[in-house]
């Protein structure tokens, strides 16, 4: 697969791409003369190195492939305020045991007062008596994860007619009901709406499965109505109304040094009315009437703004808040001027919620739901992917929340949707207000992004930072292969070379459910389904990527670098692109002062083993043994999957041999880092 053609493959450089070209080609020239040499790569330990944002990697969210509803929010009731469907109680089923007889359906005569349950399930419960149960079952998210020795908090609200109790069980059963996993009293139901709380404690002999249902009966005659049916197991760090625990301790392990949230295209809505209203996704649950999202489903708002906040809280990140800029994904802009303002007023409020203290109206709402303590906003991103807004309306816009973010919080550093240089980045252009940050999204097919990863080692250095805000190797579905998660890798190693102008970078998407149906967006970072959850190849490189990242990157200069083929695809109705040589290899190096550590990161992309000679000039020595920390397996189309999670995973070993100057083979396939440690 590889041939030897070479190429210098250099740190950053301070030149504009212009002025750096000539020496560029001037020097594959010379390298290409001696083809068969020894790739080396030289690190420069005599130089201080530049700073590594703290944030250079953190994590892009949003509600798309069921992140939280059916994902991270460990609600287990699917369309507990019975709002997913007009017409039909989608999710919810009759259980009718012999003899008993029983009708469901949706009624939206009787709202909960003074909340936002408007529709509700009512159950006519014509015939029972002991024995002969009827009621209402909840399948919830493809399942509902029934695991051994566990506490199910599970809550209803409910209203019979009149006077005359209709006794309610609550239990967690299998699909079929043969199998009761708990169950427990809900309440004798008599009269106005009242809401009623059970625990459900399975035993401990159970196995765990997901064929299961919940189940709220009667094996009384009557009418009952019920709304906001919810079922919580244990959540991370026991938050009410919190997140599911595996799939916190994923996020938390890999560090994140922010959290972008809400949004992509659930920020924007696909019409202004459906945007995601921040201030309907606070308080009570009964508050929340859930929106139509951008995914084809609709969502419960149990993720809202202070739960964004609170997991981000939970990993020890920074929240990137992004704000709707009045631009929806079907084309509805608000423009510039007058009617834009109630928009950036509602953009200031929410900065407000987020970091005003609580004698702010916002903090102080903030404080009454829970968390009266400010959290600390460094960044405001204005829309997402504005330049697709055919109206052109982003320079105005921009400048109108520029000018009133800046003006009551000029500490803020705010971001721009356009004037990357990536596809959308150009689209329109920002004229009027110089951003902190440009914002650019990067979708690839692997060897494109291979092909690419030298991309910022020739940005100017004059513009602003650069945020990478969406980004990904895109082969694999539900979640990446092996091939993407080297190419992510790759374009890794750009990141940090270039770490003087990339303050931030996410991958997206996140999350990912992998039941049928569960994806709209093919390529995620982790799938899971009820019960289990797994890391892609592409989320063991983001873990290694930031747990071995120094605080400065090392200048590091690659020669000799090995090519690979790669055939571009061709676009529609034209003739295949003649095939490119990219390159094989990757490296980036950073150095830790305080833990005394480099980090070498080396990708090879290539079929063979690389024998690398690694060259450290400067004053540091390094001690002979480090540790090399490898994720690698034998084909590119290599994968995990939900029921071979660990295929390929990082394996650390002891790397001997280490010194000023020592060669090292990289495995076919793999994403290295080699951890040196400075020796005085
Ligand atoms: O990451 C998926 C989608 O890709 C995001 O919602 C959007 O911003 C981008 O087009």
């Amino acid at each position: 697969m590889s041939s030897h053609a070479k190429l210098v493959h250099s740190c950053h450089t301070r030149l504009t791409s212009r002025r750096y070209l000539p020496l560029l080609v001037l020097a594959s020239t010379l390298i290409s003369a001696f083809a068969s040499a020894q790739t080396t790569v030289k690190i420069d330990l005599s130089k201080p190195g530049i700073p590594v944002s703290s944030t250079l990697y953190g994590l892009m969210t949003e509600e798309i492939n069921y992140s939280y509803d059916g994902g991270l929010y460990a609600e287990l009731v699917r369309n507990r305020i019975f709002r997913d469907d007009e017409k039909t109680a989608v999710h919810w089923s009759l259980v009718q045991d012999a003899d008993g007889t029983a009708s469901i359906a949706l009624d939206t005569r009787y709202p909960v007062a003074g909340t936002a349950l408007t529709t509700s399930l009512r159950l006519d419960a014509a015939q029972a008596s002991t024995g002969h149960r009827v009621g209402v079952a909840n399948d919830g998210y493809w399942g509902i994860p029934i695991k051994p020795d566990t506490s199910y908090r599970a809550s209803f609200y409910a209203r019979t007619a009149g006077a005359g109790g209709v006794p309610i069980t609550v239990s967690l059963e299998g699909s079929d009901g043969k199998t009761v996993y708990a169950q427990a009293i809900g309440g004798e139901i008599n009269g106005e709406w009242k809401q009623y709380t059970v625990t459900l404690k399975t035993g401990t002999n159970i196995k765990p499965t997901a064929a299961s249902r919940l189940v709220l009966s009667t094996e009384s005659p009557g009418t009952v109505w019920f709304n906001l049916v919810s079922l919580f197991p244990p959540t991370y760090k026991d938050r009410p109304n919190g997140n599911r625990i595996d799939l916190m301790q994923k996020l938390v392990d890999m560090k994140p040094g922010f959290l972008r949230f809400p949004g992509g295209n659930y920020l924007e809505g696909d019409t202004v009315a459906t945007r995601f209203k921040w201030k309907e996704t606070l308080g009570p649950l009964n508050q929340r009437p859930g929106h139509p999202g951008t995914w084809k489903y609709r969502s419960s708002d149990g993720m809202g703004l202070l739960e964004f906040l609170e997991w981000t809280e939970d990993m020890g990140a920074e929240p990137v808040l992004a704000v709707f800029a009045g631009y929806a994904l079907k084309g509805e802009t608000i423009p510039a001027g007058p009617a834009l303002q109630p928009f950036v007023d509602e953009a200031l409020e929410e900065i407000e919620y987020v970091m005003g203290d609580v004698n702010t109206r916002w903090g102080a709402q903030r404080a009454r739901d829970g968390h009266p303590a400010p959290f600390k906003l460094r960044y405001v991103e204005i829309g997402n992917e504005d330049g697709f807004d055919k109206q052109k309306t982003y320079d105005g816009r921009y400048t109108q929340f520029h000018d009133a973010i800046k003006a009551r919080y000029p500490q803020l550093k705010l971001i721009s949707t356009v004037n990357g240089k990536d596809d959308l980045g150009q689209r329109q252009l920002l004229t009027s207000r110089v951003p902190d940050l440009i914002d650019e999204h990067y979708y690839y097919d692997p060897l494109a992004m291979m092909n690419d990863a030298k991309r910022y080692d020739t940005y100017s250095r004059s513009g602003p930072k650069i945020f990478i805000g969406e980004w990904a190797a895109r082969e694999g579905a539900p979640t990446t292969n092996l091939i993407s998660a080297l190419a992510d890798a790759a374009w890794m190693t750009g990141m940090e070379r270039n770490a003087d102008i990339i303050e931030m970078s996410c991958y997206a998407p996140l999350l990912v459910n992998v039941n049928p149906g569960g994806m709209q967006w093919r390529s995620n970072l982790i799938g899971y389904d009820a019960q289990t959850s797994y890391g892609s190849p592409s989320y063991h490189v983001q873990k290694m990527f930031q747990t071995y990242l120094g605080d400065v990157s090392l200048p590091l200069v690659a020669e000799n670098i090995p090519t690979q083929t790669w055939q571009p695809k061709a676009k529609k109705d034209q003739p295949a692109p003649a095939a490119r040589q990219v390159p094989g290899l990757f490296f980036s190096a950073t150095a830790s002062e305080q833990r005394g550590e480099i980090y070498l990161k080396v990708v090879n992309a290539i079929d063979t083993p690389q024998m690398v000679k690694i060259d450290l000039a400067g004053p540091i020595r390094v001690a002979p043994q480090g540790k090399a920390i490898s994720l690698r397996s034998d084909a590119p189309g290599d994968t995990n999957t939900i029921d071979a999670p660990d295929r390929i995973v990082p394996v650390s070993s002891a790397a001997h041999g280490l010194g000023a100057q020592f060669n090292y083979s990289f495995a076919p396939y793999s994403v290295t880092v080699l951890v040196l440690s400075r020796t005085r």
